[in-house]
């Protein structure tokens, strides 16, 4: 049988992958997999020599995002398909869950098709608790940032902030603070071909008067932990409602992150389901990299 040869798709920035997908190139090597990180808008690529392309650290596409989904859409065996990116990269995917009855952070959809004034914007936003500004289509926690609601001084940056976004055609998202994520963090549930994985816990990442992330993305702070029994039921149930949505592209998810925040009564809320490019945080937990080298492997192979 002739090596199977799977590329590991990247962005320009990190031309050798993320450093926490290191372990993945060691358990696909073991496996006789020949494996190779690839960047995403590089020309020269031969997708379709490929058995598999293995989406990883993708980054850099969320102001490109129609250049990244034509993309996908060329290449011939990519986990996951250019459908599941297609629905996943825009949050607009989390109003669809919440009318379905999935427990999601509440939240006003700003339309840059409206064109709201300073003033228009300003009576939109909360007028209590802090909240968050985010663009629908983002990751890292780029352009996203925490305001508090009783200062001037912070209104005035949050309607610049959202009226920015706005100007430049995205869709924005404006949402209570969920103040539980200071006290407990956000939880990552992984799922490798819809099967759990392992859990991670990360702190929260706007601290008071933190301003838009301008880089490729944040640093996190990170650790391996139990999920929770309702932890784990409702990264079920939003895998299972993914799957109603999408049929089969979401039968075939290669890879899947579901990240959870406490709400104020402690049950998990949903805050983003990651089936696009996510860290998987191979590096904290026992036997991941293999479960994740096994199922490309699987799929390499029957494609
Ligand atoms: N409503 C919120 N309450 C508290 N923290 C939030 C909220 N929305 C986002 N965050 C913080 O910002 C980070 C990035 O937001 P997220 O919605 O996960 O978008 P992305 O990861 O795609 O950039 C989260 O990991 C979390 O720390
Ligand atoms: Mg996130």
């Amino acid at each position: 049988m002739p090596t199977t040869r799977v590329a590991l798709a990247t962005c320009s920035v990190l031309p050798d992958l993320d450093p926490d997908d290191a372990p993945l190139l060691g358990a696909l090597a073991d496996r006789g997999v020949e494996a190779v990180a690839a960047v995403w808008d590089d020309p020269d690529v031969d997708w379709d020599s490929f058995d598999l392309v293995v989406i990883r650290s993708t980054w850099d596409y969320s102001q490109r995002r129609d250049e990244y989904i034509a993309w996908a859409k060329t290449v011939p065996r990519l986990a996951n398909d250019a459908d599941v990116l297609a629905w996943n990269i825009d949050k607009y995917y989390l109003k669809t869950l919440g009318e379905m009855g999935l427990p999601i952070v509440r939240t006003l959809w700003l339309d840059p098709d409206r064109h709201l004034t300073s003033q228009a914007i300003h009576t939109r936003l909360p007028a209590h608790g802090d909240y968050v500004i985010k663009p629908t289509v983002s990751a890292g926690a780029r352009d996203t940032a925490r305001y508090q609601e009783n200062t001037a001084k912070a209104r005035g940056e949050a309607i610049l902030h959202a009226r920015d976004l706005l100007r430049s055609g995205r869709h924005v998202m404006v949402q209570p603070y969920l103040n539980q994520i200071d006290v407990v963090g956000e939880t990552g549930l992984i799922f490798f071909e819809g099967k759990f994985s392992h859990a991670v816990r990360k702190n929260a990442m706007l601290t008071r008067g933190h301003r838009p992330t301008q880089g490729l993305y944040q640093e996190e702070v990170m650790r391996s932990i139990e999920a929770t029994e309702a932890e784990l039921a409702l990264g079920e149930r939003a895998l299972q409602a993914a799957h109603e949505i999408l049929g089969e592209s979401a039968a075939s998810l290669l890879y899947a992150r579901i990240d959870l925040v406490p709400g104020d009564d402690g049950d998990p809320i949903l805050l983003e389901l990651e089936f696009t490019e996510p860290t998987l945080f191979l590096n904290k937990a026992q036997g991941a990299p293999d479960r994740f080298a096994d199922a490309i492997v699987a799929r390499a192979q029957t494609k």
